[in-house]
């Protein structure tokens, strides 16, 4: 099976490590348009130029699925009229956000465009109107994490989230959507942060999606390809200073030598 699977940066490997434990042999064609990031500043109209041509390029691969797995982009693809062939991860975590939730209170946290577009309340209220939806930007979580070494940044994003985001326990939230890909790299910690609060992983849940969709449509090829490696290649369109070590520590493994530079 081909994935193409996409973000600004390593976020979206959240996803892909999620995917490899769940679907056995298959294989990744990871894009990461490092140069743009990081979209969640960006206005619609360059976030859909830059993800059509993201698109086109993976379609060069032949995927058999193509994943945004980034709530910035996820947040337009309604405009962009793209086939259920590319999948986004708003619904796959507002769905399980609306499973898990016993009061209704659910908080949003992700990039100021995610969260002044609204798609993450409009899908959680189209799931049930009684919710009560209460979200929170996080201007520059995306680019700390992206930037930083995530083995190292604890402290910093442990300070971002008690100065900014906390608040949101005041009202009485009993589960808080992680609406940026890059955020569940910090899920323990945003875990003890909000305690007794479950925390919905955009990067899981929309894995889990994707691998019901493969067990579904695509069952017997999964089956036959259950036995092979799994295999990630990764483009990026700029070389920033630590995305091999952040992207290695996400997945599990060097990635090194999966890289390759593209200009799009
Ligand atoms: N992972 C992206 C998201 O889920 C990062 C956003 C950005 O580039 O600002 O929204």
């Amino acid at each position: 099976m081909r994935i193409g699977i996409f973000d600004s940066g390593v976020g979206g490997l959240t996803v892909v490590k999620e995917l490899f434990k769940l679907v056995p042999g298959v294989e990744v064609f990871y894009f990461a348009d490092t140069l743009n990031m990081p979209y969640g500043n960006k206005k619609k109209e360059e976030i859909i130029e830059c993800a059509s041509r993201i698109v086109k390029f993976l379609t060069l691969y032949s995927p058999d699925l193509i994943v945004s797995a980034c709530g910035t982009i996820s947040s337009v693809l309604a405009d962009m009229n793209m086939s259920n062939y590319v999948i986004g991860v708003i619904h796959p975590s507002c769905y399980a956000a609306s499973k898990v939730t016993k009061n209704g209170n659910i908080g949003v946290i992700a990039t100021s465009f995610s969260v002044e577009s609204r798609q993450y309340s409009k899908c959680l209220l189209e799931i049930n109107e009684k919710f009560k939806v209460f979200s929170e930007s996080c201007p520059s979580l995306a680019g700390i994490i992206e930037d930083g070494d995530i083995r190292k940044e604890d402290s910093e994003i442990a300070k971002y989230m008690n100065l900014h985001v906390k608040f949101l326990k005041k009202y009485d939230i009993d589960t808080l959507i992680l609406g940026c890909t890059h955020y569940p790299v910090f899920k323990s910690l945003i875990s003890s942060i909000f305690e007794n609060v479950s925390i919905i992983d955009s990067g899981f849940e929309t894995a889990k999606y994707v691998a019901q969709i493969l067990n579904g449509k695509f069952r017997d090829r999964v089956l036959s390809e259950i036995s092979g490696k799994n295999k990630l290649k990764i483009f990026v369109t700029k070389r920033r200073k630590n995305f091999i070590l952040n992207a290695s520590n996400i997945v599990g493994f060097g990635v090194s030598r999966d890289v390759v530079f593209v200009s799009l």
